[in-house]
């Protein structure tokens, strides 16, 4: 039996929805309109096309949204100056540094600027511990769609046994975290592990986070088995997932296409995120 597809496009298009009527409900009520500032350090093509997807789906919603596109030889003071003018701005809800950073800025430090209370992408350490120690705070989009995305097609996460391939600080170990909180057995492979599909044969839920292109085979996935593929990998121009798409959605219970599976909720749950921020800082 072919798996059912989670489609991603349509979930987050019903989310927005949502997400509008709140946004307008807050105006209407409060006088307040949700504020996200996006900075953009730089040309690289794939940031300037995410950067112009926040910015449309954010209007779209009644968002506002400041989008500042900055040269890439940029001092990082300067950029640790822009942040604090958001930081100060009332009418700014939402913070977002796109990555990747030229060289001559760090990271860490751009991110530590960023008030916890506005971090909505969920990457100040403030918010990364709130996650861990089970208090309110920002989730990272990604991670933040993916339960999302597997709650509202009603798949079992508690006493599911969750295997998630890839530690990265934006999804896979966040990714885990949440699925811990949600009552999951959870098991973290990554490029060290010996004999993975040993482990991605027992998950009933597989999330598939490293952007290696075909990495997980039908034959690694249990029957029945809700697959995630969170990779994107451009190969001739093409975007294509971990997941061996059309070989797995023959032996798995669920699985997202790539495009237009986990990717379109990202955005989603940066609005949701925005949107929380307003309410919480208007309260
Ligand atoms: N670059 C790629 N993904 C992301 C993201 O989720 N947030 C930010 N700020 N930059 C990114």
């Amino acid at each position: 039996m072919s798996a059912q597809i989670l489609d991603g496009k349509q979930l987050a298009a019903a989310l927005r929805q949502e997400i509008r009527r709140d946004v307008e409900e807050l105006r209407a009520r409060w006088g307040i309109v949700p504020g996200l500032a996006v900075l953009l350090v730089g040309d690289d093509p794939a940031s300037q096309s995410y950067v112009r997807g926040k910015q449309k789906a954010s209007t779209e919603v009644g968002i506002h949204s400041v989008v500042e596109r900055l040269p890439a030889d940029l001092s990082e003071r300067t950029l640790l100056e822009r942040i604090d003018h958001y930081n100060e701005d009332p009418s700014i809800h939402g913070i977002l540094v796109q990555l990747p950073l030229p060289p001559q800025i760090a990271e860490d430090r751009v991110i530590t600027r960023i008030s916890p209370t506005k971090d909505v992408d969920g990457f100040h350490p403030w918010n990364v511990g709130r996650l861990y120690s089970g208090g309110e705070g920002f989730v990272p989009c990604t991670p933040a769609g993916i339960l999302e995305m597997i709650r509202r097609n009603r798949i079992e996460i508690s006493g599911a046994h969750a295997v998630v391939v890839g530690r990265s600080g934006i999804v896979g170990k966040p990714v885990a975290q949440l699925l811990l909180r949600e009552n999951a057995t959870v098991t973290i492979c990554h490029s060290k592990t010996k004999n993975l599909e040993f482990y991605t044969k027992q998950a009933d839920i597989l999330v598939a986070a490293v952007g290696r292109p075909g990495l997980i085979t039908a034959d690694m996935i249990k029957p029945g088995a809700a697959v995630i593929d969170v990779g994107i990998t451009r190969v001739d121009g093409r975007l294509v997932g971990d997941v061996d798409f059309e070989a797995v959605k023959e032996r798995a219970g669920w699985i997202t296409p790539v495009p237009g599976g986990v990717g379109p909720m990202t955005i989603a749950m940066l609005l949701y995120n925005t949107l929380w921020s307003a309410k919480r800082m208007g309260n």
